[in-house]
């Protein structure tokens, strides 16, 4: 990582000289990275206007500017050091105890809405498992429009759902009030209420040794273990209790849909059917890669 040695007046530009600077270094560490991505980053970092940004004269925000920087040399990811991510139609409270939310997982979010309008349902219990920040259930919560609607966001991780709290919060106007959403820590499904209409989830999904060299050094170095890796001995098992809870709470005929990665959906897949699961089917992803899998529960 260079220093620059030039002294510059406005924000503007020395946001862009540490860019040109020290591109191949972000490139590497922050995938898909533009100077107007660090400019957006450094904006809701040290809550500057928009209009403001070019102007800025350092010397007024120095500290802040450099705790940014510092944070960015370090290689940890842009959310984290905002504390926001943004996913499906809005932002997002997150922290270190927590996955950033991809936006793969808008396709579930998606496509379980439109499940849910096509069938039109109503009077539902929907749990959204391992739910970290909350960007599921909240997504969902203001997608299905006005029906009576208990959705349980569900983590084994305390903290977790300390962060899914806190997004509660901050979006309680952008649900309908019919909606009811609450919090539930627990192992898989082990704590939560039976008589579910739909399971949705996206649970840790990486064999923590066979798997890593697809891990980016990044995701591995700073996102939470608990939200990527699971034991490779104990994989298929894990999932075997995972989907014998899961027909044990949902309705017959009700909706399990699943993220989880290419390398083992298939198998997976075949292992739902020994639950009392029908209609199997794996989703791709809009990189046309297999990556969720649903299935109903045999009536
Ligand atoms: C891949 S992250 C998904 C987070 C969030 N739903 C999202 O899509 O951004 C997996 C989540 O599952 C939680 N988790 C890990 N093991 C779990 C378990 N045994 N039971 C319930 N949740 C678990 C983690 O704490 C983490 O929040």
């Amino acid at each position: 990582m260079k220093e620059s040695c030039v002294s510059f007046t406005t924000l503007g530009d020395y946001i862009s000289s540490f860019y040109n600077e020290n591109k191949q270094f972000l490139e590497a560490n922050y995938p898909g990275i533009s100077l107007g991505r660090l400019k957006l980053e450094l904006k809701n970092f040290c809550r500057i206007l928009d209009s403001q940004f070019d102007d800025i004269y350092i010397s007024e925000n120095k500290g802040v500017i450099e705790e940014f920087l510092k944070k960015v040399k370090l290689g940890i990811p842009l959310e984290y050091i905002s504390n926001r991510s943004f996913f499906y139609r809005s932002s997002f409270y997150i922290n270190e105890n927590v996955l950033i939310p991809r936006s793969e997982t808008e396709i579930m979010v998606e496509w379980t809405a439109e499940y849910i309008r096509k069938n039109r349902l109503d009077h539902i219990k929907i749990a959204d498992i391992g739910t970290g920040s909350g960007a599921i259930a909240l997504s969902l919560a203001g997608e299905i429009g006005e029906i009576d609607a208990e959705i349980i966001a569900s983590d084994i991780s305390e903290k977790a759902l300390d962060v899914a709290r806190a997004n509660k919060f901050f979006h309680r106007y952008r649900y309908p009030k019919t909606v009811k959403l609450k919090f539930q820590q627990s192992d898989r499904m082990e704590n939560i209420p039976g008589d579910l209409d739909i399971i949705i989830t996206n649970p840790p999904y990486i064999k923590e040794n066979a798997d890593l060299s697809e891990v980016h050094g990044q995701v591995h170095s700073f996102e939470p273990h608990l939200a990527l890796y699971l034991k490779d001995q104990d994989y298929d098992n894990w999932f075997k209790t995972f989907f014998d809870q899961a027909q044990k709470k949902l309705k017959n005929g009700g909706l399990f849909i699943m993220e989880g990665s290419e390398l083992h959906l298939e198998r997976l897949k075949d292992i739902l059917g020994e639950y009392n699961f029908g209609e199997l089917e794996l989703i791709k992803d809009y990189t046309d890669r297999y990556r969720f899998l649903k299935g109903r529960k045999n009536g």
